[in-house]
């Protein structure tokens, strides 16, 4: 990670966008993206910091296409991003955690680049009622013209992926955000209004001793895991789990060790979503130098999709770290 403070130029996220857009040869249309996506953040980081002031903190009563009880957050969050990338002209297809199927913006003229843009409004939400760390994940792929069906043009695994990032709603809001050369990262500054750059091109560290799952499943986990697990404990490893995956990928990118979430009883294939859970932190690992398999042959942006809301399983975080897991599965 490198801030020189010698060097203290300010970069806000818009003008990173607008640096990099030459790269895509779009007329800055993911620039606009990124732009909705900002904006969206800033209007969900004020409502994760009011909600108990404003009274949505809670179940919203309905359950999600995931059978996941939803929050009342869950729906708003749902609808800022809906509402910001609607107006974008670069936007063909967002495809949501809260949507049954994919919400078709529109389709695009011959010739035009367009996006498809995935999201998890809000992860973690059940962190809400007790004030622990909430995010969103973004997944942004071309829109895949070859394919007769718009909602198809989704189906593409996430080695496609030309952006992805997260937001993580913690002491600080800060956006994690690769466009496919490195990981940046953003902190907003609620004074300006701004996400201002921090850390350009970060590493995940090589090694750390420390696992990040839910070790209450443990005895339904493959017994892979459970051998990884005594080896770990064997071996002075910490365990850290927030209970939300961008809190608990955050924390793995800049401090190193693994972060898993394996097969149980009740969720044979894993609980997390491959499109807008796992490909999109799978991208930002990689790109920051570590690995993130769906097993131990294969890494999850190499699954390709049947459904938008199929799970899968996800080991990923430092390199080192993610090798001792695949040796105890083997
Ligand atoms: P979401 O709130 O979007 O449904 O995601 C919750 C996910 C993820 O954030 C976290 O890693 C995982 O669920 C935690 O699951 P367990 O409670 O089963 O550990
Ligand atoms: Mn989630
Ligand atoms: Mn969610």
């Amino acid at each position: 990670m490198t801030r020189d403070p010698a060097h203290l130029e300010i970069v806000t996220l818009q003008s990173h966008a607008l640096q990099q857009h030459a790269c895509f040869s779009d007329n800055g249309t993911l620039a606009w993206i990124l732009s909705a996506l900002s904006i969206s953040s800033k209007i969900i980081a004020n409502k994760v910091r009011r909600a108990q002031l404003d009274d949505v903190l809670g179940a919203a009563g309905a359950e999600n296409v995931q059978g996941e009880q939803q929050q009342k957050l869950d729906v708003i969050a749902n609808d800022v991003l809906l509402r910001t990338l609607g107006e974008r002209e670069g936007v063909a297809i967002v495809a949501s955690e809260e949507n049954e199927e994919p919400v078709i913006i529109r389709n695009q003229a011959q010739g035009e680049r367009k996006y498809c843009v995935l999201f998890d409004p809000l992860d973690g939400s059940s962190n809400l009622d007790v004030c622990g760390g909430v995010g969103t994940i973004f997944s942004i792929l071309l829109q895949d013209r070859r394919s007769g069906k718009p909602e198809d043009s989704l189906l593409q695994p996430g080695v496609r992926q030309v952006a992805a990032g997260y937001v993580l709603y913690g002491p600080s809001t800060v956006m994690a955000l690769t466009l496919g050369q490195g990981v940046d990262l953003f902190l907003l500054d609620p004074a300006i209004g701004a996400f201002v750059r921090v850390a350009e091109k970060v590493r995940i560290p090589k090694a750390n001793k420390s696992y990040s799952l839910n070790e209450g499943n443990r005895l339904t986990f493959p017994v892979g895991y459970q051998k990884y697990l005594d080896w770990a404990q064997a071996n002075n490893y910490s365990s850290r789990y927030a209970g939300a995956m961008v809190a608990d990928v955050h924390r793995t990118l800049l401090k190193g060790g693994v972060f898993m979430y394996p097969p149980t009883a009740k969720a044979p294939n894993g609980k997390l979503r491959l499109m807008y859970e796992a490909n999109p932190m799978a991208m930002l690992i990689e790109q920051a130098g570590g690995k993130a398999l769906a097993s131990p042959t294969q890494r999850i942006m190499e699954v390709v999709p049947t459904d938008i809301h199929q799970r899968t399983v996800v080991i990923l975080g430092s390199g080192d770290e993610v090798d001792h897991v695949v040796k105890h599965l083997q």
